[in-house]
């Protein structure tokens, strides 16, 4: 797909119906081949439909361009942990746990049996046969990882830091930071809660759940690409195919044991919804530079056209604070700060005064935090859309290098 292919859902019945084992799956573009037809079949027979299920074991890991923000699986859970391994050993011994339950759980299958004396092995919430159900697991690690605990200093990943304050933010501490994350993502969301209660209970006295957050993605309403909480389409402009991999995957200057890793960050930002709702749509757009209903740019009629900021020096149909041509002004000096968002919609309840807690999981990967991310984000400080959103949780990551194979574990090359 290129950048400006509209999203085609089709692509997900492509991926449904590979046959789930971890090791051994053809794979071409990072895409499992199987069965297209399995869900037609399955329908036909009266059986239920076959699962779906992106590779384990590679050079990345799956979450991040597997599948890539376009057609990610439909919801997703964040969340942080404080380590509370005593020793650089107890830590290793924590990254081989969690690599072999997320091994198991985003293959499926059936869960050890340990007799009628123990408790059992499997919360069962999925039933006796567990589903692979397009499970995703991404692990990274935060810049405490590294400080003097477990003797990695020197092994930090170059860019990797604490998540800056920017000046609109509202931080709080209890929804900030992390010695890790994981993101999860699948087709349902019984089954993230049964992979994250199966990694808490395995993984218990290692580390300790600091926060989490569990969050949707839209469908595409009418077609193209899924709407935010504001109503606007959201990653229309993601670059995709290679661009995207040569904008993600670490790049020089990073520690041998990061390559095929990638800088995450993870923003909760919440909408201010019902202040939004009274905005007039003229103000709206400009806003974002984009049309409300079919996600057009300012200056064009279609979802996909390219703005063509060059026509329009002083800003006059594309306002010059307008979300997208800050974040991406489309010069050549600028080509080098794009990045992968593939972010997902909260809904927390009502804040104490009643009003609707809700927002996005702003996720992006990228492979330089300072060149991409805060590049754009600096340059996003003064838009307007600031009065209507309010970012206050989340952290940077290093989403680590994926597990090669049967004998690999998550950071062996940091941690052997
Ligand atoms: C609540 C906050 C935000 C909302 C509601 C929002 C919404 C949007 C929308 C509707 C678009 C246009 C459609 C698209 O191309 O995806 C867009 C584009 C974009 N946004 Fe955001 N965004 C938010 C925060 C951010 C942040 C924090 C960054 C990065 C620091 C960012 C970076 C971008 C980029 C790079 C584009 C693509 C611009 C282009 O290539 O034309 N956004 N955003």
């Amino acid at each position: 797909m290129t950048e400006h292919e509209p999203f085609n859902a089709s692509r997900r019945n492509f991926l449904r119906g590979a046959a789930v084992g971890a090791v051994g799956t053809a794979v071409t573009g990072g895409v499992l081949i199987g069965g297209a037809h399995a869900d037609a079949d399955a329908a036909k027979s009266g059986q239920s439909t076959t699962v779906e299920s992106y590779p384990f074991h590679g050079a990345n890991q799956s979450g991040i361009l597997t599948p890539g923000p376009a057609d990610k699986q439909p919801f997703s859970c964040f969340v942080a942990f404080d380590s509370t391994a005593t020793s650089r050993a107890e830590l290793a011994e924590l990254m081989k746990t969690l690599t072999a339950r997320a091994r198991f759980l985003t293959s499926g299958g059936i869960p050890e049996n340990l007799g009628i004396s123990q408790p059992p092995s499997d919360s069962d919430v999925l039933g006796p046969d567990v589903p692979a159900d397009g499970l995703t697991i991404t692990v990274g690690v935060g810049a405490s990882l590294f400080d003097e605990r477990y003797g990695l200093t020197a092994l930090k990943p170059a860019k990797l830091k604490p998540m800056t304050i920017f000046p609109n933010d509202s931080p709080e501490a209890a929804w900030m930071h992390g010695d890790l994350s994981i993101q999860l993502c699948a087709n349902h969301p019984d089954t993230i809660h049964h992979a994250i209660r199966d990694i808490a209970k395995h993984t218990r006295g290692s580390m300790q759940l600091r926060w989490k957050i569990e969050a949707y993605g839209a469908p595409p309403r009418p077609s193209g690409t899924p709407r935010n909480l504001l109503g606007f389409k959201d990653g229309t402009a993601n670059p995709t195919g290679e661009l995207a991999s040569d904008l993600v995957w670490a790049g020089p200057g990073e520690p041998a044991w990061a390559k095929g890793g990638s800088y995450q960050v993870l923003r909760i930002i919440r909408m201010l919804v019902e202040f939004w709702d009274r905005v007039s749509i003229n103000e709206q757009e400009g806003m974002f530079g984009r049309r409300r209903d079919s996600g057009a740019p300012l200056d064009g009629n279609a979802e996909f056209d390219t703005p063509n900021y060059q026509a329009d020096p002083k800003g006059n149909v594309i306002p010059l604070d307008a979300h997208i041509r800050l974040a991406n002004p489309r010069t050549p000096q600028t080509a080098n700060q794009r990045l992968i968002r593939r972010s997902y919609d909260y809904d927390l309840g009502l804040d104490q005064n009643g009003d609707i807690q809700a927002g996005h999981v702003f996720v992006v990967y990228n492979q330089d935090l300072e060149r991409q991310f805060e590049t754009v984000q600096t340059r996003l400080i003064g838009e307007p859309l600031i009065d209507y959103v309010q970012p206050f949780g989340g952290g940077y990551f290093y989403a680590l290098p994926g597990v090669a194979d049967a004998n690999d574990w998550y950071a062996s090359g940091l941690l052997s």
